[in-house]
This record gives C-alpha cells, structure tokens and sequence, in this order.
C-alpha cells in the first residue's frame, strides 16, 4: 500500500512523542513492504510562532490531501492568557472541524503489566475493555452564540450547547457498528434530567439504537456514569457521548489504564473518494510542557495511535495488532517511562517497540 501521511508534531511534548511514532510507522512499513510517504505540517502554538495563527490554511489543505493524519499535542503555557481565538487549542478544534472527524473513538483497556499503576484496585480494573466514542465537531465547544460581553457587574460569558438531529444520527451509528465488532452493548451518555440538548440526544440515540436490534442500549447521566467508571469499569463496552461529556469522562477512563500517557485515539469523518475513511491520530494525553524536551514523555500513547490508524485509516488489521502486541511486550518487559514506574527514555520506548515489532 501507499501511506500518505500528515505528520503535525505540534507542541511540548508532541514532537519527541510523534518522532517515536514514525519510528513505529517506519518499522511497520519497512516489514510489510508498504510505501510511506511523509509530510510535516505546522499546527498550534508552533504554528502560532512561525505564521501568526494556530491552523495555518495550509494545515488544513495538506490535511484534506493525505490519506491520514498523525497528531503530537497542542498547548503552550504562553497562551494561557490569550482569547480562545489566539490559543493553540483553538488549531486542533479547527483541524477537527476542517477534516470533520466527528467522532472520537478513545479505546480503555488495561494492561496485565500496569494493574499496580492505576490508582484503583487491581479486581476492579482488571479486565477492563471499553471504548468511548465523543462526538468531536459539535456540541458546546462550536456552539453559537458564545463569548464574553459587557463590562463590570454586567460582565456575562455565553457558550451554546446545540446539536442538529444529523449529528446525533451519525456518531450513534459509529457507535452501535463498533459495538457489533464487540460485546453488543452500548451505553449512551447525557444529562437528559436536566439539558433539552441531552433529551434530543437521548431520543435520536434510542431511534438508531432501533436499526441495530442485535446491539443492548442503556443510558447513563453523565455524573453517574463518572461514578460507574471507578465503581465498575468494567461494565463499559462502547461509550457514546457528546463532545465536553466525552472530553471529561475519557480523562477519568485514562487513569484506570495506568496512565494517561497509554491512550491512544482515533477520529474518523466521512470515506474519501479513494475509499480511505478520512482520520484524525492523536495520543489522548495534552503536550505537558512542564516534561519537554527531556526524554520523559511515555509515547505509547502516540504509538498506539499509529495502530489505531493502521486499523482505520488502511485497514490494515495484522499489522496493527502486531503494534498492540509489541506494546504488550514493551510493558511487560518493564522498559517503560516514569509515568509507569520505568526508567527507559521515550526514545527507549520507541526502539524496543521496533525491536519486538
Ligand atoms: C482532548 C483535549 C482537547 C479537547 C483540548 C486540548 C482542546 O483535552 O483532546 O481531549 O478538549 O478536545
Ligand atoms: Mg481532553
């Protein structure tokens, strides 16, 4: 095959992390026999740097002309100050938008080998297999009106909450399709005791749940569910949710895999005319600046990214389950960073990676 592939280190850590990525992607390509052909792009406060904006116009043309994506972090504590408009963050939510990956799939699972790092009881996590699946390109954080008007006690800020029946319809059938590849259970997340937005949510979910007989459906409020995570993880198969809800629970799903450094994520729009799905590849953790530049970044994370695009992207099933295995084999053999109790380097983690591959 012919892998066509944006390279977006972006921020902090992104770059060391992505770096081992490619490592990865190379090695994989290199077995199989399979061209690769990269492009680097510019996004977040890099690009901020270097153009002015966060999402240069370029990013988005060279997104729209690769089979696929690969994505560091963006963020940069310089910004912190700067409206959301100036903000790195506000290139990644762009390059969402612009490629329409609407849903975000946030696999959960735990690993044999890092039961003792997860900050609950190993009976409790172990075992635990689930997917989220956010909705990436709507919601709250597009939501129009939104801003900070008026002056002094007048002063308000407003964010809208809004999603069209076509959403719902959409990322509900990613996930229930998933769920059918799984164990045919999908619990649909909202705040329908409250928000007319999770009503409309809840009704649509329950429709398509229809078309899909073969598949369980329950519903959860979104604060109870963030109970059930730590009470029962294991309960969870796929997990569909809208985008902020989404955003907060697959940061608590994180920590029971041990670190948040392990998880990997895919987000997938439409098929392309060529036949590839269009995918968005980012490791779920942010760009820690606080740990740049010093070798400490655990790059499983992005790694796994790179088998979540294998999967998706290519369909390319063996090879990216031969990349799930080698992180199983690099865990077990303890050469892992600081964030799992390790001591290896991320460039380390990379190499052994490649070793067992
Ligand atoms: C994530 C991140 C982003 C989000 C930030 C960096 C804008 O937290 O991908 O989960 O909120 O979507
Ligand atoms: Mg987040």
């Amino acid at each position: 095959m012919n892998l066509n592939i944006l390279v977006l280190p972006g921020d902090g850590i992104g770059p060391e992390v992505i770096q081992e990525a490619v490592r990865v992607l190379r090695k994989v390509a290199e077995k199989g026999k399979h061209a690769v052909k990269l492009t680097e792009g510019l996004l977040g406060g890099v690009a901020i740097h270097k153009t002015g904006v966060p999402l240069p116009p370029q990013t988005a043309e060279l997104a729209a002309a690769a089979d696929a994506t690969l994505l560091g972090a963006v963020g940069l504590p310089e910004f912190d100050d700067a409206p959301p408009e100036k903000r790195p963050e506000r290139g990644l939510l762009g390059i969402r938008k612009a490629m329409g990956v609407y849903a975000n799939l946030r696999p959960v699972r735990t690993y044999k080998a890092l039961l003792d790092s997860s900050p609950l009881k190993n009976h409790l996590v172990d075992g635990t297999d689930m997917i989220i699946v956010r909705e990436l390109t709507g919601g709250i954080y597009y939501g129009t009106p939104r801003g900070i008007s008026g002056e002094g006690q007048s002063e308000r800020a407003v964010n809208t909450m809004v999603y069209t029946r076509p959403e719902i319809e959409r990322v509900a059938r990613m996930a229930f399709s998933l769920a059918r590849g799984r164990r045919k259970s999908v619990t649909s997340v909202d705040k329908s005791n409250v928000l007319e937005n999770s009503q409309l949510w809840r009704r649509v979910v329950m429709e398509v749940g229809r078309e899909y007989p073969d598949v369980a459906l329950d519903h959860l409020l979104v604060d109870n569910c963030a109970m059930q995570l730590v009470l029962n993880p294991k309960r969870f198969d796929v997990v569909l949710t809208e985008n902020l809800f989404g955003d907060i629970l697959s940061d608590e799903g994180a920590v029971l895999a041990g670190s948040i450094g392990m998880l990997p994520s895919a987000s997938i729009g439409e098929r392309k005319a060529s036949g590839v799905w269009t995918g968005l590849y980012e490791p779920v953790h942010g760009s820690a600046p606080d740990i740049a530049g010093q070798g400490k970044a655990n790059p499983l994370g992005a790694i796994g990214s790179v088998a979540a695009m294998l999967e998706y992207s290519f369909g390319m099933k063996e090879e990216a389950e031969a990349v799930n295995r080698a992180i199983e084999a690099v865990l077990t053999s303890g050469r892992v960073t600081s964030d799992l109790k390790g001591t290896a380097t991320t460039e380390q983690v990379g190499e052994a990676i490649c070793r067992a591959l």
